[in-house]
């Protein structure tokens, strides 16, 4: 690197305008974070090694010195002009990476080892954040394809034969099966062996309200790839030494619908509740809501008490650390029924149509208790600092 380069300079795009940073996904990594990728893939590193950054912005990821033959890609011009400015012994390509993804194209040998890095954009274009500016600059090639960015970079690294894989990408991708499913070709030859969980938050010009955890993941060539099941019982870790596996948890979804049925048809007398997806998503969405619409769920009086159990989990959401964000909304079923009569007395003081269907009393401590239910079921998870 240039010792002249201010190390701040080379995290911020600071030649694109803010609709283009977000078509572009350009949020720049810092040292802190590339380190990781470094130390997590000097072992694999040998005579043999290229290594390639195929969406390098100013080559956050390039500085390091070493061995191997490096190589930096960006369908950004201007981005790519500065990056031979801050890592200059890289050869650099100017590609739209999900339309160029041959080894031939970089000038890597089918029999050099390759070891993939960086911070590929991501950029889901059905997600509701955003929506107004989020578009498709760039064309995707056919077998990449998918709603998300993200998910067709990591598509694209098995059809350049990656033997490693080390980048940053949303936890989403792994854990939450729709995505997982999407990964297709990628989850079915990669079997991820190290990750650390860091927030989204520590990116500029990131929305400080809805952070989401990303994984810094180093993946490895396997013929036999990794399930769903695989990722249940990966015990992952966060940046700031927690760890935990899926399996450790119970979700509401064993419990009641999530999604609405198809051609479900409503009454006046029916309660409706808005989709669930994920504790993330439940920051930002209804729980009981008035009137019918396409993400309306009619409630089952018989599981009453779980949507009550939701409709208060949103309250106390600020307990649940970032990194559990993109879980279904988690429960512990016999610690709910020694708590269940607080959480009844809070939604009976907010929710007036409730009082219909629960004759019970109110408990003045109910918040305390609450408190206590969301301690008991997250343990070391459990977010001490918070407002609720
Ligand atoms: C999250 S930034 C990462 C930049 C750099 N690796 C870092 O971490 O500082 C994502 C980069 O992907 C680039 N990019 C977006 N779409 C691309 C595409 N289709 N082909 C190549 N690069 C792309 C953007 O220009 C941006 O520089």
């Amino acid at each position: 690197m240039n010792s002249k380069v201010d190390v701040k300079e080379i995290c911020y795009p600071y030649h694109l305008k803010k609709d283009k940073l977000i078509n572009l996904g350009s949020f720049y990594t810092s040292d802190k974070y590339v380190k990781i990728v470094w130390d997590f893939i000097k072992p694999f590193i040998d005579k043999n090694t290229v290594i390639l950054d195929p969406a390098c912005g100013y080559g956050a990821f390039l500085k390091e010195k070493t061995t191997a033959k490096k190589i930096g890609n960006d369908i950004d011009k201007e981005a790519i002009k500065k990056a031979k400015i801050y890592a200059n012994d890289v050869t650099y390509f100017n590609y739209n990476a999900l339309l160029v993804f041959e080894r031939r194209a970089y000038s890597i040998k089918d029999n050099e080892k390759l070891i993939i890095i960086g911070n590929p954009p991501y950029n889901d274009i059905t997600s509701q954040a955003k929506k107004n500016i989020k578009k498709l600059d760039f064309n995707i090639d056919k077998k990449l394809k998918t709603r998300d960015v993200g998910i067709s970079f990591l598509r694209m690294f098995h059809y350049l034969k990656a033997d490693y894989i080390c980048v940053l990408h949303p936890l989403s991708y792994l854990i939450k099966k729709a995505n997982f499913r999407l990964l297709k070709c990628f989850k079915d030859n990669y079997i991820l062996k190290k990750g650390i969980i860091i927030s989204s938050k520590v990116f500029h010009s990131t929305s400080k309200s809805s952070e989401f955890p990303i994984i810094i993941a180093l993946y490895e060539r396997n013929s036999n790839g990794m399930s769903y099941n695989y990722i249940k019982n990966y015990k992952f870790q966060t940046i700031e030494g927690k760890t935990f596996r899926l399996r450790d948890f119970d979700y509401i979804g064993n419990y009641i619908n999530k999604y609405p049925k198809k051609n479900e048809t409503f009454s006046k007398e029916d309660i409706l509740f808005y989709t669930l997806r994920d504790i993330n998503a439940l920051k930002r969405n209804k729980t009981f809501i008035d009137k019918p619409n396409s993400n309306a769920i009619k409630v089952n009086l018989q599981q009453l008490d779980y949507y009550v159990y939701v409709d208060v989990f949103k309250d106390f959401i600020n307990v649940v650390p970032y990194y559990l964000g993109n879980l279904d909304v988690i429960i512990d079923t016999n610690l709910f029924s020694r708590y269940k009569k607080y959480f009844i007395s809070y939604a009976l003081r907010k929710r007036e149509f409730l009082k219909k269907y629960y004759q019970q009393n109110f408990y003045t401590n109910d918040t305390q208790q609450i408190k206590q239910y969301f301690k008991e079921l997250l343990k070391e998870h459990y977010n001490e600092n918070t407002k609720s």
